[in-house]
């Protein structure tokens, strides 16, 4: 338990020090020798993981002297991180524009406008990579009047990993980690985290989590081959690349909610140590 009391202390002291779970449990199958824990980042005030990324380079920009109130901050986004700047941004006084597909799940759209952000809708079909052409074109027709982060492409995305997300995860486990696996979107958490363990200890294996295929069903992640390669990642970083089915993943999140009473997101149902959100963004999808 953390108790933040200082004198302008906001909801944003909040964003990371997730629990680590032990879900074992929610998979009998695998060897009780075997201990596999999930990180919980829907516990960040925003919900899931992105908030620390969006922290990060938000206070960094405001560090370098980037971003100041008269900027608005706009960037693309699958919908995790547009709630972090949406949220960071009514907390700090900034206003918020967010390229968004049109096809991410209402939750999401909804929570984005209840913290007064602007929406702009990228096309249904062109998924992630769209919004982010769509980000570049409105950040580059008027550069004075927006700060766009570039969270594919921002070094800061995975400063808050390496700062936050790793060090947490030596420190929970005590150092016993052997294996650390998390799946693909900006590439932050896995280029951050990977980082920070392998300088602890070079033996520990980093395996990197993608769709099967460019047609998945796995809000915020990346198929690798069919995509813009985030300017952040080093294809050859992780140890292994697994690569999920959709099907298996949601039917694995429908078994770890209805067994577990553990609700997810579905970009979680493999068994990670990286458990991105929670389930409340997607009670509209049918799983
Ligand atoms: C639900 C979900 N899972 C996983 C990820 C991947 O995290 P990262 O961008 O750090 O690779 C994201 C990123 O947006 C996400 O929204």
């Amino acid at each position: 338990m953390k108790i933040i009391d200082h004198a302008d202390s906001t909801i944003l002291d909040t964003i990371g020090r997730t629990p680590l779970l032990c879900v074992n449990g929610l998979v009998p199958e695998v060897s009780d020798k075997i201990k596999i824990y999930a990180k919980l980042e829907c516990f960040n005030p925003g919900g899931s993981v992105k908030d620390r990324a969006a922290y990060q380079m938000i206070i960094d920009a405001e560090e370098s002297g980037e971003l100041t109130k008269k900027k608005i901050i706009i960037d693309s986004t699958s919908g995790n991180t547009g709630i972090a700047y949406a949220m960071i941004s009514a907390v700090k006084g900034y206003r918020a524009k967010i390229i968004i597909p049109h096809n991410a799940s209402i939750e999401r759209k909804k929570i984005i406008a209840g913290f007064g952000a602007e929406i702009v809708y990228s096309s249904p079909f062109e998924g992630s990579d769209g919004a982010i052409k769509l980000a570049r074109e409105i950040y580059e027709n008027d550069p004075d009047t927006y700060f766009m982060p570039d969270q594919y492409g921002n070094p800061s995305n995975w400063k808050a990993h390496y700062l936050g997300t790793g060090p947490e995860i030596i420190e929970h486990t005590r150092g016993t980690v052997t294996h650390f696996i998390a799946c693909l979107g900006t590439t932050g958490t896995i280029t951050g985290t990977g980082k920070a363990l392998r300088e602890y200890n070079a033996d520990i294996k980093i395996y990197a989590v993608e769709p099967d295929d460019a047609m998945h069903g796995l809000e915020g992640l990346k198929h690798m081959d069919s995509s813009i390669v985030p300017a952040i990642y080093d294809r050859s970083f992780p140890d292994k690349t697994l690569y999920v089915n959709t099907d298996d993943a949601y039917n694995m999140v429908k078994r770890i909610t209805v067994c577990g009473g553990l609700p997810i997101g579905h970009s979680c149902g493999v068994i990670v140590a990286i458990f991105p959100d929670g389930g409340d963004r997607y009670l509209s999808h049918e799983i």
